[in-house]
C-alpha cells in the first residue's frame, strides 16, 4: 500500500467511524518519561511516522517531559536509530522536530505540573485538546494522573483531556484494582486509554473480518471440529538489560497475561452486535468471565541457562537480574472457556524469550477425520495457522492427493502470504494505528477496566502459587525451538499433534 492510499485509508475509517477530531485551535501530545526506552524506541518514531504521512491534525504540538536535563535536539538523537528517516525526507524531519519542545520537571510535585499547564497555556494555546502519554514506570501512574488531573488538564467545553496508559496495569487482580480505581477517581473511562499494541498489529486486527466475513469458518469454530488453540510468542533474544523490569514481573505478566490473551479473546469470542468498540469489549469480557483461573497444573515454567555453543549468556548472568531468580522467561499454560462453544477445547498460549526465532501466531489445529480409506498416519490434522509477525500470513495446512499417478496423501498449504498478495504493501506500525485511535477518539483496541479485571482473576492464582512455592523453572538452553523439553510433552498431554 503506497503513503497516499494508507492515508486515504484512515480518513475513511475515521468517516466510516464517524469520528472527527474536536475543534480546538491546536492539539498537544505529551510524553511522560520522554528520557526512557519506550519513548525513545516507540513513541517518537511513531509521532514521527504520523507528522510524515500527514495524519495528525494539523495543529499538534509534542512536548517531552521528564526529569533528566534534555533538550529537543537530546530527544532526536536518542530517537534517530528509530526513526527510519530516508534522506529526502530531512526537511520534513526538521519541522517535526521544530513542532517538539521538552520540559524538565519531576513526577510528584504540584509546581512542575503547574508549570507544565502554563508552558502549554503560553506556547500553544489554552484551546487545545491534551493528549497525555504515561511513558514512565508503573510506580509513577498514580502520582503524575493526580497531578495532571489537578493542575495540567485542558478545563474549556469541547475540548478534551485523553490518557495512555502502558502496561504493566499493575501486578496482580489487588494491584490492578488499586490503579483501576485511583484512574477512574481521576478520568473517566472514556478518557483512559490501556494500550496493547498487540491489539494494533495487522493479522490480530485480521481476526475479526476473518471470522465473521467468512462463512465458510463459523460452522466449524467450536468444540465439535477444533481439536486445540495455539497461540505462541517467541523471541529470539533475552532480557539484555531489561532484567531489572523484567524480573519483577516475567513472561506471564510481561506477554502472556495481555498480548496473547487479548489475542485468544478474539479468537474465541462470540460475533459482536456491531463493531463499536463497547460491542467487541463486551464479548471479549465474556469470553474471560467463562474462563477458569488458570492453575498450576496447567502451566509449565522455564529460564533459559546459557548455551556455551553458541556463547549466549542466560539469564542468571544479566548483571540486572538478581541472583538465584526463578522469574519464568518461558511458560506454557491451558486455559479453558466453560462454554457451549468451547467446553473442554485447551486454548494453549506459549511464551518465551531466547528462543530460536522471533514469531507470534495462532494455530487452530482441528480434529482428526476418519481416514480409514487412507493408510494409518498418513492424514494430518488440519490447521488455520494466522502468522502475526514476521511476515504476516494466513494459511491451512490441508491434505491433499500428491500429484502424479499414485494415489498418496500430501500435506500442503492455501497459502496467503501477505507480502506476495499485497505487493507494495505498507503496513503501519501497531502504534500508528493506536496513536491515530486515540486522537480520533475510538476506544475499539484498547483495554477496558472490566476486561482487565477479569484477565486478572484468570491468572493471579497461578502467578501468586508461583512465587509463593517458588516453583523453580525449569532450564531450557538459549536458542532452543521450544523452552524446556516439559514443554511439548505437556501440549502432547493436551492432545496438540506435532506433524
Ligand atoms: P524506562 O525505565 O526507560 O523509564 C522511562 C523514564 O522514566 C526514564 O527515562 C526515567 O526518566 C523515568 N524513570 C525511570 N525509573 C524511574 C523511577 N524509578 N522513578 C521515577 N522515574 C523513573 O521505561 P520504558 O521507557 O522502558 O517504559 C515506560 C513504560 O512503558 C513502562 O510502563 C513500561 O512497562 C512500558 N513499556 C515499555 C516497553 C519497552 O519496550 N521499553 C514495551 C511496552 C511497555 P527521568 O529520570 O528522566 O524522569
Ligand atoms: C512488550 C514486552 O509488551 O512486547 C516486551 O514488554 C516484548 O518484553 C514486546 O519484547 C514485544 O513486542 P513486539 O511488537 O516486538 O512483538
Amino acid at each position: 500500500m503506497s503513503d497516499a492510499s494508507l492515508e486515504q485509508s484512515l480518513k475513511l475509517l475515521r468517516e466510516e467511524a464517524g469520528m472527527v477530531c474536536h475543534s480546538a485551535s491546536s492539539h498537544v501530545i505529551i510524553v511522560f518519561g520522554a528520557s526512557g526506552d519506550l519513548a525513545k524506541k516507540k513513541i517518537y518514531p511513531t509521532l514521527w511516522w504520523l507528522f510524515r504521512d500527514k495524519l495528525l491534525p494539523s495543529n499538534t504540538h509534542f512536548v517531552g517531559y521528564s526529569r533528566s536535563n534534555l533538550t529537543v535536539d537530546n530527544l532526536r538523537s536518542n530517537a534517530m536509530p528509530y526513526l527510519n528517516a530516508k534522506d529526502s525526507e530531512w526537511t520534513q524531519l526538521d519541522e517535526f522536530f521544530k513542532r517538539n519542545s521538552y520540559v524538565q520537571g519531576s513526577y510528584d510535585k504540584p509546581e512542575d505540573f503547574i508549570r507544565l499547564n502554563k508552558f502549554i497555556v503560553d506556547n500553544f494555546s489554552a484551546c487545545s485538546n491534551r493528549l497525555f502519554y504515561l511513558a514512565t514506570p508503573p510506580s509513577q501512574f498514580i502520582s503524575v494522573a493526580t497531578n495532571l488531573k489537578a493542575h495540567c488538564t485542558a478545563e474549556s467545553d469541547g475540548l478534551w483531556n485523553r490518557l495512555i496508559v502502558e502496561k504493566p496495569f499493575g501486578k496482580d487482580l489487588d494491584s490492578s484494582e488499586v490503579l483501576a480505581k485511583h484512574l477512574s477517581s481521576l478520568f473517566s473511562e472514556d478518557q483512559i486509554y490501556r494500550i496493547d499494541h498487540y491489539l494494533g498489529k495487522e493479522m490480530v486486527q485480521n481476526v475479526v473480518v476473518l471470522r465473521f466475513a467468512n462463512r465458510v469458518f463459523s460452522p466449524l469454530w467450536n468444540r465439535d471440529n477444533i481439536a486445540n488453540v495455539v497461540v505462541t510468542f517467541k523471541e529470539n533474544f533475552g532480557t539484555e538489560g531489561r532484567g531489572g523490569y523484567f524480573d519483577e514481573f516475567g513472561i506471564i505478566r510481561d506477554v502472556m497475561q495481555n498480548h496473547l490473551l487479548q489475542i485468544l479473546c478474539l479468537i474465541a469470542m462470540e460475533r459482536p452486535i456491531s463493531m463499536e468498540a463497547n460491542d467487541i469489549r463486551d464479548e471479549k469480557v465474556k469470553v474471560l468471565r467463562c474462563m477458569r483461573p488458570l492453575s498450576l497444573d496447567d502451566v509449565v515454567v522455564g529460564q533459559y541457562v546459557a548455551d556455551p555453543e553458541n556463547g549466549k549468556p542466560g539469564y542468571l548472568d544479566d548483571p540486572t537480574v538478581p541472583a538465584g531468580s526463578i522469574t519464568p522467561t518461558y511458560a506454557v499454560a491451558a486455559l479453558y472457556v466453560d462454554n457451549e462453544r468451547w467446553q473442554g477445547v485447551p486454548f494453549i498460549v506459549r511464551a518465551g524469550k531466547a528462543l530460536n526465532e522471533k514469531k507470534c501466531e495462532v494455530r487452530i489445529q482441528f480434529k482428526d477425520v476418519i481416514a480409514d480409506i487412507l493408510p494409518s498416519g498418513a492424514v494430518h490434522r488440519n490447521e488455520l495457522v494466522l502468522r502475526v509477525q514476521p511476515n504476516e500470513a494466513v494459511y491451512m495446512k490441508l491434505m491433499t492427493k500428491r500429484p502424479g499417478m499414485g494415489f498418496g496423501a500430501e500435506e500442503t498449504e492455501l497459502d496467503l502470504t501477505y507480502n506476495r498478495r499485497f505487493t507494495d504493501l505498507k503496513l503501519p506500525d501497531a502504534y500508528e494505528r493506536l496513536l491515530l485511535d486515540v486522537l480520533v477518539g475510538s476506544q475499539i483496541n484498547f483495554v477496558r477496566t472490566d476486561e482487565l479485571r477479569e484477565a486478572w482473576r484468570v491468572f493471579t492464582p497461578a502467578l501468586h502459587a508461583l512465587e509463593s512455592q517458588r516453583v523453580a523453572p525449569h532450564p531450557y538452553p538459549y536458542g532452543v525451538r521450544n523452552g524446556p523439553p516439559q514443554s511439548d510433552e505437556f501440549m502432547r498431554r493436551l492432545g496438540f499433534t506435532f506433524s
